[in-house]
């Protein structure tokens, strides 16, 4: 069984699809024994306790340099014994320390088709907002390992969604949730779970 840890600052809804997809038997491998914010009040840390998942708090405020901080998510990731990190809406930008300790074992799910509406500040509303102003008529959500390179990392799977007249970005991203991100994230953490992800440069295949 391999150690699932997953990162968080917010509400949670994408580690409550987790969470749901463990109990349901659709993540098979490996189970959540951490969740980490690095917010003292998000709404993700009680889905974990509710749910009997153990919970860290780690702040980047807390430290006096960044190098600090990433040297102290890394050891705390290390001490959890973590085979692999899923970042659920976590919004502090990883360091190097953290991202070469864990080459290929970090996911993120990103709310936009890679390489659209990506990298350095497309996170959050932004992302669909910039979306809707491009006039799109299709976005979606991508589930990708984690390299140094902002939402650079191999992609593991994309989920197409259509945008509709009369979209706003709240809309848009609510939608992109439920008919994306809840499933995809779930699929690609069973994947690797299941040692069913090969990298292959900065592509990956998909064993059957
Ligand atoms: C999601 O849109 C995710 O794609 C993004 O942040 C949001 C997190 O939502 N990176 P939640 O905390 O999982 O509800």
């Amino acid at each position: 069984m391999k150690n699932i840890v997953v990162l968080v600052s917010g509400g949670g809804t994408n580690l409550q699809a987790l969470i749901d997809a463990q109990h349901s038997g659709k993540i098979t491998g490996g189970a959540i024994t951490c969740v980490i914010s690095s917010n003292p009040n998000a709404y993700a840390l009680e889905r974990a306790a509710k749910n009997g998942i153990a919970t860290e708090v780690i702040r980047r405020k807390d430290f006096a340099s960044f190098d600090e901080y990433d040297t102290a998510l890394t050891e705390l990731l290390k001490k959890k014994q973590a085979d692999l990190v899923v970042l659920a809406g976590f919004m502090t930008i990883l360091g190097k320390r953290v991202i070469q300790a864990f080459e290929n074992r970090i996911i993120n799910i990103h709310p936009a088709l890679i390489p659209s509406f990506c990298g350095e500040g497309y996170y959050g509303l932004r992302v669909h907002e910039e979306a809707l102003k491009k006039g799109v008529k299709v976005t979606g959500a991508t589930a990708h390992f984690v390299n140094e390179i902002c939402d650079g990392g191999p992609i593991i799977i994309q989920r197409a969604v259509e945008i509709k007249s009369g979209d706003t970005p709240e809309i848009l991203q609510r939608r992109v949730m439920e008919q994306a991100e809840w499933h995809i994230l779930p699929q690609a953490v069973n994947l690797f779970c299941n040692d069913k992800i090969k990298v292959i440069g900065n592509t990956t295949e998909i064993l059957e």
